[in-house]
């Protein structure tokens, strides 16, 4: 009896199978994005499911070749469509980026076509006698293939999306475009920047800068100007310029995808609001957020009250990744990666204005300030001041990634002030060794430090129309979970607010003037600082205790370990704002939502079309 050898074969059979496989879980999404495309996919998925197993049980020439002419075909498309880019298509002439899902199908193909070849022209040959000897290459060979096409298939079934518009209404008539919500015009006092987002090297390693720095230069205006930025784009890939904590306007909240197209390379963009709230805020990049911070496009926005009480010093330090440091530490105050020296006298008052612009690992565990060598109190919170702030001896002072803490004491005579960060003594797998030291003499001794500031009990207590409401109109739990999956084309580790990871979480829809609850429930065992844009929470709870001491405003609620928090705000900004947690890897990772108002448009979209990502 002649057969074909089952040890080619039977892998060539595998491996047109798997292709198959991963070809028919790519359709679907081929199919909303290129209707001609998906077709292809399904045809050649369908031939290859017919084709491998029939290389095993009817193999024939006529079969091989056919596999062969499908995995040549299927080589050749492929192959122009990730160079020059297919003449044809949802986006002639742009070449495609390779996916996991694709370089398997690809290498699948590669390695069939000289089996297929081997089988054809060798022929059938004479059967051997030990008969089930190819077993024993083929099992791991079998598995190692499952496996890949497992992954493949999952991978494919989960694509990174291809254009997700996340308006609540489609325009038309009662809809409100979203590019109409900018600053009406005013006679507020012109406050006028220019970054150039650019290239930069700083130690020998490249950032990504606004002007030359990292971090970007400090933007101090006075509450009640009128802010105009300009943004000019000298990096290599497309970026925006958000606005964190701020109340402003949607159209000017500069997020790609949903309130602009992201700006691409050589283009100019200008910012245009008015600010309402004095406090201590930072902006940065809202486009690919996750790897944009970290080389170093953010910076501090200080906005001084217009009265209220003056201060000797003002400083604001915005500790933040330097990726010009060497290996280990990247974390520095002001781009100073040791201890950033601020001048000071003795007796002088002082405001010192903590921004936390981390990017943050898995954990999300927050920075633990320590102020040492003089009382001092906790004036302000994301920018907010609070009531009856009290006199503090040195405490872990908890502050999350995208959080601020305003700090305000007197200098001691003949000795400095100083702030450490006691992170690395507290469960965090980076030391941090970045310090600020205020005015001359002694440095005081380090000692440690066991208490940790509550907000929950600081300060004095008093009425806050939007904590203290008795009905809600809209109230949504958002629980925060984790788990590994597949997301974007890749496996992730998913983070979650109920099940789900942006783009298809559920949007809270709010109408103006409505007063919303949040809960936050945190399921995992790592921190998130859930951030709101456009608004601002009153924090109601934690644990299900009411907050007992000063009102406390946030724009990022940190939610530690399995903890519950409630923040409450008056929806009275419409447009479309993004909810997330600022570790800018669980953001990266899903975690992240919207609050919309009904009936807003956008002609912006998320996904692999437009190139816009905020996350
Ligand atoms: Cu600090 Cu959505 O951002
Ligand atoms: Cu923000
Ligand atoms: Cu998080």
């Amino acid at each position: 009896m002649t057969v074909y050898r089952r040890s080619l074969r039977g892998p060539a059979a595998m491996l047109t199978l798997g292709a198959a496989a991963i070809h028919l879980s790519a359709a679907p999404d081929h199919l909303t994005e290129y209707a001609p495309f998906g077709v292809l996919f399904i045809a050649v998925g369908l031939a290859q499911a017919v084709l491998g197993p029939a290389a095993w049980l009817r193999p024939s020439r006529r079969v091989f070749a056919a596999s062969v002419l499908i995995a040549f075909g299927c080589l050749v498309v492929w192959t122009i469509s990730r160079t020059a880019g297919l003449p044809f298509g949802p986006s002639p002439g742009r070449p495609e980026a390779a996916g996991f899902p694709d370089l398997v199908t690809t290498v699948f193909e590669v390695t069939s076509i000289p089996l297929f070849l081997t089988l054809i022209v060798r022929g059938p040959r004479q059967a051997p006698d030990r008969r089930y000897g190819w077993l024993g290459g083929m099992v791991p060979l079998a598995v190692l293939l499952t496996l890949l096409t497992f992954l493949g298939v999952m991978t494919g079934l989960n694509p990174l999306p291809f254009a997700v518009n996340m308006g609540t209404a489609a325009p038309g008539p009662g809809v409100t475009p979203l590019q109409t919500l900018t600053e009406p015009p005013g006679d507020e006092p012109v406050k006028a920047f220019t970054l150039t987002a650019e290239v930069s090297q700083q130690a020998g390693h490249e950032v990504w800068t606004y002007n030359g720095t990292v971090p970007g230069p400090e933007l101090r205006v006075t509450q009640g100007d009128r802010v105009r930025v300009t943004l000019i784009n000298h990096l290599p890939a497309a970026t925006s310029i958000h606005w964190h904590g701020l109340r402003l306007p949607n159209a000017e909240d500069g997020v790609a995808g949903l309130t602009q197209q992201a700006l691409a390379p050589g283009q100019t963009y200008t910012y245009e609001f008015v600010v309402k709230d004095p406090g201590t805020y930072w902006y940065h990049s809202h486009q690919d957020t996750e790897h944009q911070v970290p080389k170093g496009l953010y910076g501090a926005l200080v906005v001084l009250p217009r009265r209220g009480p003056t201060y000797d010093r003002d400083y604001a330090v915005a500790v933040g990744d330097l990726n010009g440091s060497d290996a280990g530490d990247r974390i520095g105050a002001n781009g100073v990666l040791g201890d950033l020296h601020l001048a000071a006298h003795p007796g002088e008052m002082v405001r010192l204005r903590l921004i936390d612009a981390i990017q943050g690992d898995m954990s999300g565990f927050p920075e633990l300030l320590t102020l040492l060598g003089t009382a001092y109190r906790v004036i302000a919170l994301d920018g907010h001041d609070l009531i009856g702030p009290a006199d503090l001896g040195p405490e872990l002072l908890p502050i999350g990634i995208g959080q601020r803490y305003d700090l305000a004491f007197r200098m001691p005579a003949g000795s400095q002030v100083k702030l450490v960060d006691n992170r690395a003594r507290q469960g965090s797998q980076h030391a941090r060794r970045w310090t600020v030291t205020l005015g001359e003499g002694a440095t005081p001794p380090t000692v440690p430090v066991q208490t940790r500031f509550d907000l929950t009990t600081y300060g004095t207590a008093a009425p806050d129309e939007v904590a203290l409401h008795q009905t809600f109109d809209v109230s949504r739990d958002l629980v925060v979970t984790n788990q590994h999956g597949f997301r974007y084309g890749s496996e992730q580790f998913l983070h979650m607010f109920n099940g789900r990871t942006f783009p298809d979480t559920q949007p809270i829809i709010v109408r103006e003037g409505q007063f919303v609850r949040l809960r936050f429930v945190n399921d995992t065992d790592e921190y998130h600082p859930i951030h709101l844009h456009g608004h601002v929470y009153s924090v109601i709870s934690k644990n299900g205790r009411r907050i007992s001491g000063s009102p406390v405003h946030l724009d990022s609620i940190l939610v530690g370990p399995h903890e519950t928090w409630e923040g409450a705000f008056l929806a009275d900004n419409p447009g479309l704002w993004m909810l997330h947690c600022h570790v800018l890897v669980h953001a990266a990772f899903g975690l992240s939502t919207m609050v919309s108002y009904e009936g807003v448009s956008t002609p912006y979209s998320i996904g692999s079309r437009s190139g816009n990502f905020p996350e």
